[in-house]
């Protein structure tokens, strides 16, 4: 039974700015209470829009549901709302750095607790890997953008820009590249900004923020002109076989745009350095959530409006459909840095949950106690934050990017039903507990949301199985040497 202990929750006293943090020791430094509700929706945003949108679009619409991807966007968005509330209920009741890991340690126990913490360095680490090579995409872009503007060539060798693996046929093949040089040059840039402090990370993806919702706000106020209503018929393109377009493409599309949705709830390990999360938290989930779904609405229908879907299916769609218009040319190397600031920001945010996560689980005692040492004069989690920029900017620079997106969808997905599971959970575990912001419907809210998540999950895990079990042993395997035998909960 001791595989289900659940770590017991306090209520969590009103904490405000300049009071220590909850498990602090006398004297012992502490993360640094400086985020405003402001702040916390920029980081929602900057970690939500990113390769998804940039990127993923264009093949769901391509492949999978053509305008109707419009669609897919809103049942990954209708899904990803009700894992919102949950996450917003309980960052909001239990403002800790751990997010899920921590609301699954309070309600299902210590192995799932563990199993979700797992699945998070999918959803954090794995990202902030997946993204530095998407970025490495648009950055070689932009280099060559810039050389054949101005006659000086730019660009870099094919061998120093893409990884040395691939995999075909599901074996590991070498391409003759050497390394993927700009995906660890921001990779290391991101985690050196993360090691100096939370103010200055959430300072420079505040810019970028801006920077992107500029590009992407300019994008769909230019293309509306050139939106032909003829592109849209017929919205949900005949089946051509199985998840080939039909209402079978639309729903494996929504799985895929899914992971454009993964971030929102980035938010939530910055709870213990919000200002005031009671309140904030809330503010931060939903409200970037919120923006993020109707830009990406608005962003698919003009992006699907403006040429045939069968056109979208390249690496780079928007850019592909700015090169449709010559009179839109301009715009594609704003794109391109829209991109770029937009990809840097995910990284960012997920360099940052990453190491709180890991905080959270060594202060439990599940994982060694360095991850849970807070830098004196940073104040932030430092080790573990050197340890998952090493790990990201390794795997950035040696594998290829295909097969990353979707364990990183499955790995959220899997922490996003433990969630809305947990709500209902709590609800009844401990009533009593104060909650500044209560799911309306828990019940309802919770159950469906998890069913939309698992079904969601189920799409993806068909064609990756082998690679989550295979994740998901390594996992187990860890807790039993490690975890169980050092929790805090053992002694
Ligand atoms: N939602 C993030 C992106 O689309 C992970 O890049």
């Amino acid at each position: 039974m001791s595989l289900f202990r659940t770590r017991p929750v306090e209520a969590f006293p009103h904490v405000d700015a300049g009071e220590p943090v909850e498990g602090s020791l006398e004297g012992e430094a502490t993360l640094k209470r400086v985020l405003s509700a402001r702040h916390l929706v920029a980081l929602g945003i900057g970690a939500v829009i990113g390769a998804g949108i940039f990127v993923l679009t264009g093949h769901a619409a391509a492949n999978h549901a053509g305008p109707a991807v419009v669609l897919s966007f809103v049942i990954a968005g209708f899904a990803c709302g009700l894992a919102g509330l949950c996450y917003a209920e309980f960052a909001s009741m239990l403002p800790v750095s751990g997010s899920a890991y921590s609301y699954a340690y309070a309600t299902l126990g210590e192995l799932v607790a563990w199993f979700i913490g797992w699945m998070l360095v999918l959803e954090y680490t794995f990202a902030a890997a997946t993204v530095s090579v998407g970025w490495s995409g648009y950055f070689t872009g932009l280099l060559e953008s810039i050389g054949s503007a101005t006659g000086v060539a730019l660009t870099l060798p094919a061998a120093l820009t893409s990884a040395p693996f691939d995999l075909v046929d599901g074996r590991v093949v070498a391409t003759g590249a050497i390394v993927n040089l700009p995906a660890v040059a921001i990779a290391t840039a991101i985690a050196a900004l993360c090691y100096r402090g939370i103010t200055q990370s959430a300072f420079v993806n505040s810019i970028i923020v801006l920077v992107k919702l500029v590009v992407i706000f300019m994008f769909m106020a230019f293309s509306l002109q050139f939106i032909d209503p003829d592109n849209w018929t017929p919205f949900i393109p005949e089946s051509q076989g199985p998840e080939r377009f039909g209402w079978e493409g639309v729903l494996r599309a929504a799985s895929i745009v899914f992971f454009a949705y993964i971030g929102f709830d980035a938010v939530s390990t910055a709870a213990q350095e919000a200002r005031n999360p009671q309140r904030d938290m809330p503010i931060g989930i939903l409200g970037s959530l919120a923006i993020c779904t109707l830009i990406y609405i608005a962003m698919s229908a003009v992006m699907t409006g403006i040429m045939p879907y069968t056109m979208l299916g390249t690496p780079k769609p928007v850019a592909t459909a700015l090169e449709t218009y010559p009179s839109l040319l301009w715009l594609k190397t704003l794109v391109e840095i829209g991109a770029i600031a937009g990809l840097s920001s995910v990284i960012l945010v997920m360099m940052v949950g990453q190491p709180r996560i890991f905080y959270s689980m060594s202060r439990d005692g599940l994982i060694p106690p360095m991850f849970g040492r807070v830098h004196p004069k940073h104040r932030t989690p430092h080790v573990g934050t050197v340890v998952v920029g090493i790990t990201a900017v390794t795997l950035a620079a040696l594998l290829p990017i295909g097969r990353l997106g979707e364990m990183v969808s499955m790995g959220t997905l899997l922490a996003f039903a433990t969630v809305c599971i947990g709500i209902p959970v709590l609800r009844r575990t401990r009533p009593d507990l104060p909650r500044a912001f209560r799911v309306p419907a828990a019940p309802v809210v919770g159950i469906l949301g998890a069913a939309a998540c698992l079904y969601l999950f189920w799409q993806s895990f068909k064609a990756n199985w082998h690679w989550m079990s295979g994740w998901i042993m390594i996992g187990l395997l860890i807790y039993f040497a490690y975890s169980r035998r050092h929790s805090k909960l053992n002694r």
